[in-house]
């Protein structure tokens, strides 16, 4: 049987997809920062599915000490895992323009900090054995988009690391991924006030990744296709229009 440690299990795309692997008999290991939040993650999976090889541990990714705490308690009492899907994410929109440096240093800390800390830790235990490493980051992260400052910040960064880091862990036969999902339906994008284009659920979102990790192996797996390519394209226009497209779709 094999492992999977999911960052951010207790909700949205990670909870989805720890349900998604456990019907694919994977031993799932969901952690976050909240165990409150984990153990009813874990009630609503009892329902449905076998919970003999779901475990729910306690893990704030921004605290160095309780990642390494988590990965060894996993890699030592658990089992080896083949699989660190790094999901977790603070995420906080910024509707009104204003520039905070308080949350700033708070999505630093979880989304940017958080993950490089897990993988310090997990690259010791990961090495030569051919696993995978898959980041969570979004297509936010491909350019600046108006009102998306310091999430959009650190998503960058994620994919600008995957990329890097792509080539420097083929060397410790560790193999990165990174994930770019479009708008899915989840506690952190009820927080937008705008409408989402091509919105999926937490669902197709973990059918996708599924299938992106398990099935295709790819590099980058991205999601639905039609917004995430358009925001691809985005990616590579001259600034003059780039700029112009945002004036014309919200007077930004
Ligand atoms: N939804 C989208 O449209 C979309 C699009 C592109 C990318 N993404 C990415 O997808 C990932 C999952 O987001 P989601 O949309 O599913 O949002 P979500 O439902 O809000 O899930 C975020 C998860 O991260 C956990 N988390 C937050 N802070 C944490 C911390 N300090 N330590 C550990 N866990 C923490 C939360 O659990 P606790 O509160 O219990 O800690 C929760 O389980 C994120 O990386 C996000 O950037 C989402």
């Amino acid at each position: 049987m094999k492992t999977i440690w999911i960052t951010g299990g207790s909700s949205g795309i990670g909870f989805a997809t720890a349900k998604k692997f456990i019907k694919n008999n994977w031993r799932v290991i969901i952690s976050s920062s909240n165990m409150l939040k984990l153990e009813n993650a874990f009630n609503k999976i009892k329902k449905n599915l076998d919970i003999k090889n779901l475990h729910i541990l306690k893990c704030d990714i921004s605290s160095q000490d309780e990642v390494k705490k988590t990965i060894t308690i996993i890699e030592k009492d658990i089992a080896p895992i083949d699989i660190a899907l790094l999901n977790a994410a603070a995420y906080s929109p910024n509707k009104k323009q204003n520039f905070n440096i308080d949350n700033y240093e708070l999505l630093i800390n979880v989304n940017l900090k958080g993950t490089l800390y897990c993988i310090d830790i997990l690259k010791n235990y990961m090495k030569g054995r051919n696993n995978i490493i898959a980041i969570v980051s979004s297509p936010i992260g491909y350019r600046g988009w108006p009102t998306a400052g310091a999430y959009g910040m650190t998503k960058a960064a994620q994919l600008n690391l995957a990329e890097s880091l792509y080539f420097d862990f083929k060397k410790l036969n560790i193999k990165i991924s990174v994930i770019n999902p479009g708008f899915i339906d989840t506690e952190s994008t009820r927080l937008n006030s705008f409408k989402m284009p091509f919105l999926k659920s937490a669902d197709f979102a973990a059918e996708k990744i599924y299938n992106g990790l398990i099935n295709k192996k790819s590099f980058e797996i991205f999601f639905p296709f039609f917004i995430v390519f358009f925001i691809k394209i985005m990616r590579i226009i001259p600034y003059k229009i780039y700029f112009f497209i945002w004036k014309k779709l919200g007077n930004f």
